[in-house]
């Protein structure tokens, strides 16, 4: 008996959903350490504390908490908002009420199983900007295509050119068509990432491995500002099911951005971790519980919040030579990986990017 005790207490120890145990008065008799975390508060402040304050303002779940210890019945799927004490914030939370069914058959306690889905909700505004930019990418291969042609003749004359001509500064001139026409050239490749039907000939990936890859490339430029990566591997990542030079753009895209936010002497840090606690859909709909997460941060400028709404929109940008592209491409390839990108970002603070990609078992 003692040992199935134990097994039970573990159980709801374990479990990530947080579990309130209410009495018939709607105050808190017991929790687990899930509820402590969602609502970071300590399991002893709990006890007494009643469901109003828990959940302020919202009489549908003080209701159906005593429907469910009254009439016995559960209800599932109710959404509602938490309160935390200790920042006087808020988050959204998917709760499920039961009856606690003792061996008498009485009932004079419930259970409320509660789920955080801050995460999950800041996700899915993501998904809203992939189905913006894919009615804009209509628009901007169409337009690439119209672009790319007249360019080749012009720069194809223009070497043509190039070769008679004798004066330097007529040379100087025709050479900065030719680098022009260049970039616009790069722009319009890049324009077409946004739209390429991405090839999904994914093969086992070692995200450590693309990170190294990128790193090489933007180290210098760090250091010319003085400042140095930070790389914090969790080395029990497995590999992942990816195009290996679409994720390399993805990363090198997030940072370059890291690095030009950086101030003098920044640091910006990569860490890896295998994460089993969030839960997200993919786009089929179904449940991907085990992801890795991909953090960038800087120390840098950080983004206002009118910066953050269009950081995804392509061609948004504040520098003076973006193209304000890297952000979109970059949203669209992880999103054809069925992964995720979260943004914090806090001006003159610095900018977290995590970037979710699932692992396919
Ligand atoms: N790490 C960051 N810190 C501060 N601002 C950022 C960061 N990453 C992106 N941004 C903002 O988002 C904009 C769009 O980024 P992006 O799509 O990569 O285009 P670009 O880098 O060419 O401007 C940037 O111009 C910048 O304002
Ligand atoms: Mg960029």
């Amino acid at each position: 008996m003692a040992e199935s005790e134990n097994f039970y207490r573990n159980i709801f120890a374990s479990l990530v959903d947080g579990i309130l145990i209410i009495s018939a008065d709607l105050r808190v008799t017991k929790v687990n350490q899930a509820a402590e975390e969602i609502f970071q508060r300590s399991r002893r402040s709990f006890e007494g504390e009643s469901l109003s304050t828990l959940f302020p303002d919202q009489p549908n779940i003080i209701k159906k908490a005593r429907q469910s210890i009254t009439e016995g019945i559960s209800f599932h799927h109710v959404e509602g908002i938490g309160y935390h004490k200790s920042n006087n914030g808020r988050f959204p939370v998917n709760l499920t009420f039961s009856p606690l069914i003792k061996d008498d058959l009485e009932i004079t306690a419930g259970i409320i199983l509660i789920q955080n889905t801050s995460l999950l909700k800041e996700l899915q505004e993501n998904s809203q900007q992939t189905e913006y930019l894919s009615t804009l990418s209509t628009l901007t291969t169409g337009m690439a295509h119209e672009i790319r042609n007249p360019l080749s003749g012009i720069r194809g004359s223009a070497q043509l050119l190039l070769k008679d001509l004798k004066n330097s500064d007529q040379r100087g001139y025709m050479e900065i068509v030719i680098e022009e026409v260049d970039r616009i050239n790069r722009l319009v490749k890049k324009m077409m990432d946004l739209t390429h039907p991405s090839l999904n000939d994914f093969k086992p990936t070692n995200i450590h491995q693309v990170l190294e890859e990128i790193l090489i490339l933007e180290k210098g430029t760090l250091e010319v500002k003085e400042g140095a990566f930070v790389q914090v591997y969790d080395p029990s990542i497995p590999t992942i099911k990816a195009n290996k030079d679409e994720l390399k753009q993805v990363f090198l895209n997030l940072v370059k951005n890291a690095v030009e936010a950086s101030p003098k002497g920044g640091r910006v840090r990569i860490s890896t971790q295998y994460n089993t606690d969030y839960t997200f859909r993919k786009k089929q709909d179904t449940l991907s519980p085990h992801n890795i997460v991909v953090k960038i941060t800087d120390s840098g400028l950080g983004m206002t919040t009118a910066t953050m709404k269009k950081l995804f929109t392509p061609f948004f940008t504040t520098k003076k030579r973006g193209t304000g592209l890297g952000m979109a491409i970059s949203l669209k390839i992880i999103e054809n990986h069925h992964g995720k990108i979260k943004v914090i970002s806090e001006e003159n603070i610095g900018t977290v990017i995590q970037v979710f990609l699932p692992v396919n078992k």
